[in-house]
């Protein structure tokens, strides 16, 4: 059977509530996705893309409803329970990069794994590896503000899967790229998808993006209007 790697039960996501600003960013939202499932996530602007990976990944509370990962309600989690979820299971890319600009292309990539204890050599090599593989092979001793934005965006996907988590959410991970980096990325993903099994949930405004996943669930207006059928 295959395990389901992320389950959300009725999540609401209210900002503001009670106040003049009250956004109903999420309604009573349902959706399984399973262990080494490949995911777009579509919608228009505002519909609630971000949000969804924002309190999946636990970076905001939801209103109410319920969150699994891996089986284990991580709803009420504490931050220091929810931070080390994200440096063991998750690799969040954002929608907007946020690399360190005093440390190089493959310093940036680096770290993660140095924190998590593994030495200087394959941490490296590592890092090396993947930069070669989205075509970044002759940049990695670049600093950020020397990289285009392409560039920069393909680093700080490199930095997220550099220490194989068994999720990746990706916020329009490839949206400031041109076709062929987009490909190349796309690979990567369907590459350590296939090798390592691992899950992604992948928000995107390209159908062309979306039909290179194995399903795409669109939302609109905080609802999930299509669910792409889970292989189950
Ligand atoms: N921190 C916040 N405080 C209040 N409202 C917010 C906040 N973040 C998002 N919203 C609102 O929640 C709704 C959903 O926003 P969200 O960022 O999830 O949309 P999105 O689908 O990611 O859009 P885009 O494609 O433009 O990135 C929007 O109406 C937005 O204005
Ligand atoms: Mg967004």
């Amino acid at each position: 059977m295959i395990r389901k790697m992320l389950e959300l039960k009725n999540v609401t996501k209210i900002y503001n509530e009670g106040s003049a600003r009250e956004v109903v960013a999420l309604k009573d939202v349902d959706l399984t996705i399973y262990e080494g499932e490949m995911v777009a996530l579509m919608g228009p602007s505002g519909s609630g893309k971000s949000t969804m990976l924002n309190v999946i990944g636990g970076l905001t509370p939801v209103t109410s409803g319920r969150i699994y990962i891996a089986g284990e309600d991580v709803t009420e989690y504490t931050d220091e329970q929810r931070a080390i979820l994200r440096r063991d299971k998750i690799g969040y890319i954002f929608q907007h990069f946020n690399l360190l600009d005093y440390l190089t292309a493959e310093q940036n990539v680096m770290l993660p794994l140095l924190i998590q204890g593994y030495t200087f050599e394959y941490s490296k090599r590592r890092a090396i590896m993947l930069l070669r593989e989205l075509g970044l092979g002759g940049r990695t001793e670049h600093y950020p503000n020397e990289l285009s934005g392409g560039q920069e965006q393909r680093v700080a996907i490199s930095r997220s899967l550099i220490t194989r988590p068994a999720i990746i959410l990706g916020d329009e991970p490839t949206g400031d790229l041109d076709l062929e980096s987009s490909q190349d990325v796309m690979r990567l993903f369907r590459r350590i998808n296939r090798e390592e099994k691992q899950t992604l949930l992948l928000v995107t405004h390209s159908e062309y993006i979306g039909s290179l996943c194995d399903r795409i669930v669109r939302i609109d207006d905080g609802q999930i209007v299509e669910e792409g059928g889970a292989k189950e």
